[in-house]
């Protein structure tokens, strides 16, 4: 049942997308590391990087597609070499997530990007895993650590990792699919994937971001993708919004990554809205904030600025971002009465 949203005035708007509570599930943690820690970190570890400040590093940003910026993450990533490195980066993101008011995370992480330096997964997988168990800890933030494969490697490499990984089983909780999209189709990975599913991890795969929805319906039936990650091409097919619809499968939406990778035109006709009106279960993520301007609540504000979404959009992207998450029954029950409680709030002081 749908519970009723008390009417809000569109000035508190922004606060109440600040406020509400919500899940963050489509963060790269490697898309967290700011440039001011990039040159903290290399420094630490004896590294020279090629800009002269965090400043020139940030002026860098500048992308005209996924491909570039990719590049450019990539080479940020060479700064991370020790458990403490992967565990401070976690902790700021942590830090940044509990200021979003956001309540849990599945964070995602890219053994690859470090193996293939040189850096054993068991720093990076330790590190990280110490974090989230410290935000729980100290602050309250229920968090996760899902896997993923580089989908510009092999096959063959993504059963490598996944068998380094195994080690730490009970450290991740699912497997899901990221980097070069256009000719890196789902099918490529289909075996790795279904030896996961064995495992029992739970399965999420990029798609639908440069690709077309072709990839979604691989992403669906080939690797039996739980949640699809950005999805926002399935707007233009009509059968796959239906399907979506009906089997609730949650697309994990990133409005300022889309604008960044010029994914849209422009952010006022990002789709969203439609996905939303067509009754998906799409939701709002951060994906990369240290590079695309800003961490979950900076995306809520930019694309309801954007598309003039209204509050009854935030109440049902909250609900869908607690629905949409791998977290129990009992979790989700107690952060839809925080929601409904917040809603209330905004309505009880309004001017
Ligand atoms: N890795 C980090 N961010 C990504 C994105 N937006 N798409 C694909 N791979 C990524
Ligand atoms: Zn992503």
């Amino acid at each position: 049942m749908t519970p009723s949203i008390p009417p809000i005035a569109s000035a508190q708007l922004p606060t109440l997308l600040a406020c509400m509570p919500k899940t963050e599930l489509h963060l790269h943690i490697e898309g967290s590391l700011e440039p001011e820690m990039a040159f903290a970190l290399a420094a630490r570890n004896g590294i020279t990087l090629p800009y002269a400040d965090s400043q020139a590093l940030r002026r860098a940003y500048d992308f005209g597609d996924l491909q570039s910026f990719l590049d450019l993450y990539y080479q940020g990533a060479g700064v991370l070499q020790t458990e403490q490195d992967f565990y401070d980066l976690a902790r700021a993101y942590l830090a940044q997530a509990a200021t979003n008011n956001v309540v849990h995370t599945e964070i995602f992480f890219d053994p690859q990007t470090h193996t293939a330096r040189g850096v054993a997964i068991d720093t990076v997988i330790r590190g990280l895993a110490r974090a989230c168990a410290d935000a729980r800890r100290e602050r309250g933030t229920s968090s996760a650590l899902i896997l993923c494969f580089l989908r510009h490697l092999s096959e063959r490499e993504a059963f490598e990792t996944l068998e380094a990984a195994l080690p730490f089983r009970d450290q991740f909780i699912g497997v899901g699919l990221d980097s070069s999209e256009l000719g890196h189709p789902p099918e490529k990975f289909a075996r790795v994937f279904a030896r996961c599913r064995e495992l029992g991890l739970h399965i999420v795969a990029h798609a639908g971001e440069e690709g077309p929805p072709a990839y979604i319906w691989g992403a669906l039936d080939i690797l039996k993708a739980e949640r699809i990650d950005h999805g926002v091409q399935a707007v233009n097919d009509a059968a796959l919004m239906q399907r979506l619809a009906a089997e609730r499968i949650p697309l994990t939406v990133c409005p300022l990554s889309n604008q960044k990778l010029q994914v849209f035109p422009d952010l006022s006709r990002h789709s969203l809205p439609a996905l939303l009106d067509a009754g998906l279960c799409a939701m709002v993520n951060s994906d990369d904030p240290a590079y695309f301007g800003g961490y979950v609540n900076a995306n809520f504000e930019a694309v309801f600025a954007a598309t003039g979404m209204d509050a009854s959009a935030a109440y049902q992207l909250a609900a869908n971002s607690f629905e949409a998450s791998f977290a129990d029954a009992s979790a989700k029950r107690r952060w839809s009465e925080q929601l409904q409680a917040c809603f209330e709030r905004a309505h009880d002081t309004r001017a």
